[in-house]
């Protein structure tokens, strides 16, 4: 197992190229799924994730193969309509087969991915949606099992908005007799990409980028090749990091759309901050002022930067309330950068932070994705070295991260070890 060590106290100042999204080329590889053929998906991120989602694409009988950024997918000898616990466990997000494959296949049995490390993530939506378009679901032995000769268009709201359960019901509709109606869908701009990526295959699709969204089925849709979009999440960790680092970076080949909220927020906390094109320049000359951060649905705050705010606010002049809306259990960083000398309190789903205390160097054990880059932002200013444990986790959404950050001359070295 592997672990980084951080040395703290470096300024980040350089330039990063940001990787595809992993959110994004996790929707748009299962939806090769719907249509037999060959693709070729540029600008993937060379990550644990879309491994996991390729392994999982291959046990159906796919053949999936990533070079560089390059992604090879053959969708046309799929025959196996099963994904199995050992990978569905590893990774959510390939729960994105059930609908695809269904609507492909007129079966799919896919395990239940089960809750994560803060706490359930219901999947609810998800099998409602499918049933609206009438297929039968059970649930066996831990599998979801769902059946439909041929899915039918409705109408569907959903109660919550989803990500995932959008994504979901969206490509399964795209193969169902007539049309669908989704009201409150997600429109965060991985199911925008999404939505376009169908439509490029030859899915009726209106109202893409809004929160209904109205499909007219198809009796068939086409492969094609695509671009994934510029990853937001990476994007913003690594602003948020030069910030913290008071550093100067310009990060390339992202969408400034996308992080539109974001900036915003580094701004309020004194950032400099210069958008030209795909390139975002960031340059941070004085301690931080205190920002309140509240994640919410798209265009809001997103959930997957909740953490690294936490890191930054450590950093920050006065006291600040960071408030996750979307999972409210989503803390368990919080211990590991208390370990660090970190002033937090966490009242329900809000951590207070005083900022500007001394934080000082020690080992931090990694929980969860977006959770353990907030350890190593804080490595990053913590007085000596930090070591973090279990960066598998990190591994999953991060392409790189430690040659990155070296790149923009922070001390981080990836060493193996012994301890779990
Ligand atoms: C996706 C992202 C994840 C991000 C999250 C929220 C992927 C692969 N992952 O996850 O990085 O943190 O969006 O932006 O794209 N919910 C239900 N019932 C359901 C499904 C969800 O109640 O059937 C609730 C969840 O508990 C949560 C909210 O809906 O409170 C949003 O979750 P959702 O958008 O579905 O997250 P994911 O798609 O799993």
């Amino acid at each position: 197992m592997d672990k980084l060590i951080v040395e703290g106290g470096r300024r980040l100042k350089g330039k990063v190229k940001i990787s595809g999204a992993k959110n994004g080329s996790l929707a748009l590889i299962p939806a090769a799924i719907l249509a037999p053929g060959i693709y070729h998906l540029e600008n993937t991120p060379n990550l644990r994730d879309v491994w996991t989602m390729s392994q999982l694409m291959n046990s159906l009988g796919a053949f999936c193969e990533l070079n560089g950024d390059s992604l090879f997918l053959d969708s046309r000898e799929i025959n196996n309509f099963e994904a199995p616990y050992e990978l569905v466990k590893k990774m959510r997000a390939s729960f994105y087969v059930l609908g695809p494959l269904l609507a492909r296949f007129g079966q799919a049995s896919v395990s239940l991915p089960g809750g994560c490390a803060w706490g359930p993530r219901p999947v609810d939506l998800h099998l409602k949606g499918l049933e609206r378009l009438g297929a039968t679901v059970e649930i066996e032995h831990g599998f979801v099992k769902a059946t439909a000769k041929k899915l039918k268009g409705a109408r569907f709201n959903f109660d919550v908005s989803s990500v995932g359960a959008t994504g979901n019901i969206l490509m399964a509709a795209t193969l169902a007799e007539g049309n669908t109606l989704l009201t409150n869908a997600a429109t965060e701009p991985e199911i925008t990409a999404l939505a376009r990526f169908l439509v490029k295959m030859g899915a009726k699709i209106e109202g893409i980028g809004t929160t209904q969204l109205e499909i007219e089925g198809v009796d068939e849709l086409k492969p094609v090749d695509e671009i994934t979009i510029p990853d937001r999440i990476e994007a913003g960790t690594f602003l948020i990091a030069a910030a913290m680092t008071q550093g100067e970076i310009e990060i390339q080949n992202v969408n400034p759309y996308h992080l539109s909220s974001v900036l915003t927020k580094l701004e309020d906390t004194g950032c400099e901050i210069d958008v030209t094109g795909e390139n975002i320049y960031l340059k941070m000359d004085n301690q931080p002022e205190a920002v309140d951060f509240i994640t919410g649905v798209y265009p809001g705050l997103p959930t997957d930067l909740q953490a690294q705010w936490v890191a930054y606010m450590l950093t920050a002049k006065g006291s600040s309330r960071i408030t996750d809306t979307i999972y409210h259990d989503r803390f368990k960083h919080v211990p590991e950068l208390q370990r660090l000398g970190a002033d937090i309190q966490l009242i329900e789903n809000s951590a207070i932070i005083e900022g500007g205390k001394k934080l000082s160097g020690a080992s931090l054990m990694s929980s969860d994705l977006r959770g353990s880059a907030a350890l190593v932002l804080a490595g990053l200013v913590a007085e000596g070295k930090t070591d973090i444990l279990r960066i598998y986790h990190l591994d999953r959404g991060y392409e790189r991260i430690e040659q990155k950050f070296i790149s923009l001359g922070a001390s981080i070295k990836r060493v193996k070890t012994e301890l779990i």
